[in-house]
């Protein structure tokens, strides 16, 4: 079986007790730790920022931190996030003037470097980068809100990313965001996913064990 990894977005965690909220997270099982930034230009949502990520790691969160930056210039921020504690760095290739240099400023800085494919953005963007992307993010709604539902021509895409990955023998994590959730993370996987981000799927529920654990036997099949 691959190595799945589940990563709740804190987008839909209660953020009067985020550091809680996380630790129960990852007590019932998450891999890694979600981090949606948005910036209201990107994407018309205000989200969490550096700070937050470096109050994480001070609360004791030690699980790696996946930042998701939906943010209209990226670059300033990626320093920002590389000294506040994260672990993966993602950004929509639409946020930065170069793609290049901005990949390769996350792994300079220590951490791993990905790509995030709106509904509509080409694959193509990872053409002639490849070799500086630990992962690739193909997201499944339009950015912004959490709670959206899954667009199904993800699946297709899905497939092309995988056929990308294993051709090129890099060593990449394919991950999905956006209404993913117990009833289709199946079929997401067999479209070549390895890491699922899910917010409401996972935080609006009463028991996050019992729903990761329906994911994981989803996942088993
Ligand atoms: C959407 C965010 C997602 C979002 C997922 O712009 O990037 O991470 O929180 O939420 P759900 O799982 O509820 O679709
Ligand atoms: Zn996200």
């Amino acid at each position: 079986m691959a190595d799945y990894k589940i990563a709740p977005s804190i987008l839909s965690a209660d953020f009067a007790r985020l550091g809680e909220e996380v630790e129960n997270v990852l007590a019932a099982g998450a891999d890694y730790v979600h981090f949606d930034v948005m910036d209201n230009h990107y994407v018309p949502n205000l989200t969490i920022g550096p700070m937050v990520c470096k109050a994480l790691r001070k609360h004791g969160i030690e699980a790696p931190i996946d930042v998701h930056l939906m943010v209209k210039p990226v670059d300033r921020l990626i320093g920002d996030f590389i000294d506040a504690g994260a672990s993966i760095i993602t950004f929509h290739p639409e946020g930065s003037e170069h793609i290049d240099r901005s990949l390769q400023m996350i792994r300079d800085g220590g951490c791993k470097s990905g790509l995030v494919f709106n509904p509509a953005t080409p694959l193509s963007y990872l053409d002639y980068v490849l070799d500086k992307v630990d992962m690739i993010l193909l997201m499944s709604v339009n950015p912004g809100f959490g709670g959206q539902k899954f667009i199904p021509g993800t699946l297709n895409k899905l497939k092309q990313a995988r056929a990308i990955i294993e051709q090129s023998g890099y060593d990449i994590r394919l991950e999905v965001d956006g209404g993913v959730g117990i009833a289709n993370i199946g079929a997401i996987a067999a479209a070549g996913a390895d890491t699922f981000v899910a917010g409401s799927a996972i935080f609006n529920t009463d028991d996050y064990k019992a729903t990761i654990d329906k994911m994981r036997a989803e996942l088993a099949q």
